[in-house]
């Protein structure tokens, strides 16, 4: 475990090789298959007989994280018909045109939050960029005021990597993160914004087509997963750019690089290394091994995106390489739904960054970071730099 989450995509070779499709038991006791190749992942992430809702799960065979039906009616947790209900209510919603309106906003953002530690000559990035950038875009697009967005980062974090021995704590930020979105909602009600959140409020209240639960989960998990995952995408990828300074160099010489190299950045070091659990509704055949009904399945996108077989010599960080498909942002009918604002923001933020600060450069020896310690999630505790 320890060597997966200092090597998320490295550690994942021997697996690959010798057993593509591995029952693990997990820390928690409880067994979990694990995928590693690129096609068994990408086919597994499409398979229709591999469902997201928990009623799947042979009883005692999963002991996730118990959420309040209130957040807990999410996309994530679905299948169709209801995902596919929900998924179109949305998309409705999150239209380009609101996407790209964006952009102006994200790259204010960007350089006022650089303004302010430009003066200092170092700092940490993490906290001072790649964390603030995406809260403020995730609440400007929800339409979150900007009192209520500073408690949000320590329930989020709570919440990903909870400390075991103090189950209260995370109990806590549910109910806190629980009582924000309720009291939002209402204001919301009788106040409605040019955002989305106000958007689908009017979806469940005109056209009945949205449970008050879907409504507050979905509010949930568009603030969850549009936040953490953009955070560690931006920091991962300038860690990887201050690591590669041959790649840095090019990026600076041919700023054009940019979209290929996102892509490139969420292929090398993304910040979502599994996908959500499966549980196979039949016995199910994955690679050469049946898994059974009911058990849980784990599909290890970074490992999927590190296979030689699918990406010419994986470990070479190469924002020119041309080859596509990585599985960073998923697939299928779960793709993650803001994989075009991910993409512009990363974008953004790292253009902004190296205009700004020409000669950007790690502040400690890169052996001296520290990643989170889960294997859920790939990021930093914190990444100092000086320019
Ligand atoms: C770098 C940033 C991001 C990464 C790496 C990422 C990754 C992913 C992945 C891997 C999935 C699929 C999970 C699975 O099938 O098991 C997913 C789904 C999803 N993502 Fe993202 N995401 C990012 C940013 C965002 C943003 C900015 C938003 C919203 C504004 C967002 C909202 C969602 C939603 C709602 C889903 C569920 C879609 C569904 O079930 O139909 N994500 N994301």
């Amino acid at each position: 475990m320890k060597a997966l989450i200092a090597d998320p995509c490295g550690g994942y070779t021997q697996l690959r090789a010798d057993a593509p499709v591995h029952r693990v038991v997990g820390p928690d006791g409880l067994p979990v298959w694990l995928v590693t190749r690129y096609p068994d992942v990408r086919q597994a992430l499409a398979d229709p007989r591999l469902a997201l809702d928990k009623a799947h799960a042979a009883p005692g065979n999963y002991r996730g994280f118990a959420l309040p039906p209130a957040l807990d009616a999410n996309l994530l947790n679905m299948d169709p018909p209801d995902h596919t209900r929900i998924r179109r209510l949305v998309v409705q919603a999150f239209t380009p045109r609101r996407i790209s309106a964006l952009r102006g906003p994200i790259e204010r953002v960007a350089e006022q939050l650089l303004d302010t530690v430009a003066p200092l000559g170092r700092a940490d990035l993490l906290a001072a960029y790649a964390a603030p950038l995406p809260i403020t875009v995730i609440c400007d697009l929800l339409g979150v005021p900007e009192d209520d967005r500073h408690d949000f980062r320590a329930w989020t974090d709570t919440l990903i990597t909870p400390d075991p021995s103090r189950p209260e704590q995370a109990r806590a930020a549910v109910k806190a993160m629980l009582g924000f979105f309720t009291g939002l909602i209402d204001r919301k009600r009788t106040e409605p914004g040019d955002d989305l959140l106000s958007d689908l409020i009017a979806v469940r209240d005109e056209q009945d087509r949205l449970s008050e639960d879907e409504l507050t989960s979905l509010a949930f998990l568009i603030l969850f997963a549009g936040y953490e995952n953009t955070v560690h995408l931006i920091a991962n990828a300038v860690l990887a750019l201050l690591t590669h300074p041959e790649q840095l160099a090019a990026l600076r010489d041919e700023p054009e690089l940019i979209a290929g190299a996102v892509e490139e950045f969420a292929r090398f070091d993304g910040p979502a290394p599994l996908a959500i659990r499966r549980f196979p509704r039949e016995d199910v055949t994955i690679g050469d091994v049946t898994v059974p009904a009911g058990e849980t399945v784990l599909l290890a996108l970074a490992s999927a995106n590190w296979d030689p077989e699918q990406f010419t010599d994986p470990d070479r960080l190469d924002l020119r390489r041309r080859e596509s498909g990585h599985l960073a942002l998923g697939h299928g009918i779960h793709y993650c739904l803001g994989a075009p604002l991910a993409r512009m923001e990363t974008a953004v933020a790292l253009t902004v960054l190296l205009r700004r600060f020409p000669d950007l450069a790690l502040d400690v020896p890169a052996e001296q970071l520290r990643h989170r310690p889960t294997l859920r999630a790939r990021g930093l505790l914190e990444l100092p730099v000086r320019y």
